[in-house]
């Protein structure tokens, strides 16, 4: 069980204010702050910038085509704007046709993911819907040499795509002119890069969203998005907050939305991934296939909690992107356990196969003990439509770049 949290508008509404301002000046601190290199000319440039040109160059794929931006567009919060055009929930590679099996996080926020480790009530952190990248840099070199992504053959070949850039002479005026030499090394440089315009760049931490201008007492919220937050917080209600605190996790970071503990939803398959054809090809999360350092069966189909800021532009949602529909989510945390028929197959003989997408034996992982999740068939849902309608109002607060009226 989690500890359940408790919301104070008073303490929070003062320590945001200073803590805001706290983060901004790390920002500051870190973004212009790489040292140059005297080689390849003595204009200065700093690290985040060239990190930029990379993260947006389209040249750096095989075929060329595929940047990080093509999944991470900057205008859904990082996120993929084609996965939903195409109905599959999961980003395509480079190669038309080829898909990966996951769908594509928003990095907004993920600077402040703590790295991977264990605490007492289990796994949290890291990077990836399973956590299983130590750093961001570790992440960037995933992306340039996986087949269902940018597809580069081998480091060289990326590499190679990076010196023949127009900003070549800019990786070499941040690393030095011997940058190239090794391909194993200017590949770590090159992704060093890259996290270091995601680590410094405020696009990445705006807090921006009405929500946080309510937090500073420059806006009010609607009755309906109060009534959200609410519902959202109450632990008998959506109990949301349990995993998705909506209060500040300390005196310099605002609230997150997200513990970065792991759980199993039940999310229902996704018959659209490719992958998924294979009835015995399951996504378990912790414990594999794309992580394979636990084996421990209590982990099976567990997923990191996500942050619920920028929501409702970042469709689709769960890590198999099988929701297309901000409200769906919500209606079926609500329902999945009183009205599992909406959601779930029916086998052979007309029973609802809940859970689908985990194997029969790892289905008990699934949390059935909180609320909004508690229930059994016919018993009354935890949330009316009415209710469900405002925790969406609610979440659509948390959308950056709101413009004060
Ligand atoms: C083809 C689409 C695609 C491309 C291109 C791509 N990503 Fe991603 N990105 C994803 C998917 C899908 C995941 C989740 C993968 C998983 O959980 O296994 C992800 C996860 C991430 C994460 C982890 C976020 C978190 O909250 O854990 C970061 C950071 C990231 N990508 C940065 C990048 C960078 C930097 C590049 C370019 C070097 C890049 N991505 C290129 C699709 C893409
Ligand atoms: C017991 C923990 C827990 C509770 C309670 C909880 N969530 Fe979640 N939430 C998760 C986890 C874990 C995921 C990721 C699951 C996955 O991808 O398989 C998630 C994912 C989501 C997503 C998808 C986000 C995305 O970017 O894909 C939304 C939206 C969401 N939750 C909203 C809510 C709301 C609203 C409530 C309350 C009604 C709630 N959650 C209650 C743990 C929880």
């Amino acid at each position: 069980m989690r500890a359940r949290i408790i919301f104070v508008t008073t303490i929070k509404q003062l320590v945001l204010t200073v803590s805001v301002a706290a983060l901004f000046a790390l920002f500051t601190a870190c973004g212009g702050g790489s040292a140059a290199s005297p080689s390849a000319g003595t204009q200065a440039v700093s690290k985040a910038a060239v990190g930029e040109k990379i993260f947006f160059d389209t040249s750096l794929s095989e075929p060329a085509g595929m940047s990080c931006a093509t999944c991470h567009d900057p205008a859904r919060a990082f996120t993929d704007s084609h996965a939903l055009a195409i109905s599959m929930g999961v980003s395509e590679g480079v190669i038309p046709g080829l898909f990966g099996g996951r769908n594509t996080p928003t990095i907004v926020y993920h600077v402040l993911t703590p790295v991977f480790g264990f605490a007492e009530e289990g796994p949290y952190g890291g990077l990836f819907h399973d956590g299983r990248a130590a750093t961001l840099a570790d992440q960037a070199g995933g992306p340039p040499t996986n087949p269902v992504e940018m597809h580069n053959p081998d480091m060289a070949s990326y590499v190679n795509k990076v010196k023949s850039a127009a900003y070549a002479d800019d990786v070499k005026r941040v690393w030095g002119n011997d940058v190239f030499d090794n391909v194993t090394e200017a590949y770590k440089k090159i992704t060093a890069t890259v996290a270091e315009f995601e680590k410094t760049d405020k696009r990445f931490a705006p807090f921006t969203s009405k929500f946080d201008y309510w937090l500073a007492g420059k806006v009010k919220l609607t009755s309906e998005e109060l009534n959200g937050l609410s519902l959202f917080n109450a632990s008998d209600k959506g109990n949301c907050a349990a995993c998705h605190p909506s209060i500040a996790p300390s005196s310099v970071t605002p609230p997150l939305f997200t513990d970065f503990t792991y759980d199993a939803l039940g999310v229902p398959r996704n018959a659209a991934i490719p992958a998924n054809a294979d009835p015995n090809y399951f996504d378990l999360g912790l414990c594999g296939p794309a992580r394979t350092d636990f084996s421990s069966p209590t982990l099976c189909g567990k997923f990191r909690v996500p942050t619920l800021r920028n929501v409702a532009i970042t469709a689709p949602y769960f890590h198999n992107g099988k929701f297309s529909n901000l409200r769906d989510v919500v209606k079926f945390y609500v329902t999945r356990d009183i009205n599992p028929e909406l959601w779930y197959p029916l086998d052979g003989n007309g029973n609802v196969v809940k859970f689908d997408d985990l194997p029969a034996q790892y289905r008990i992982n699934v949390n059935i003990s909180e609320p909004p999740y508690n229930r059994r068939l016919g018993d009354l849902p935890a949330m009316t439509e009415v209710e469900i309608d405002h925790v969406v109002a609610f979440l659509n607060a948390l959308t950056d770049g709101y413009v004060l009226p």
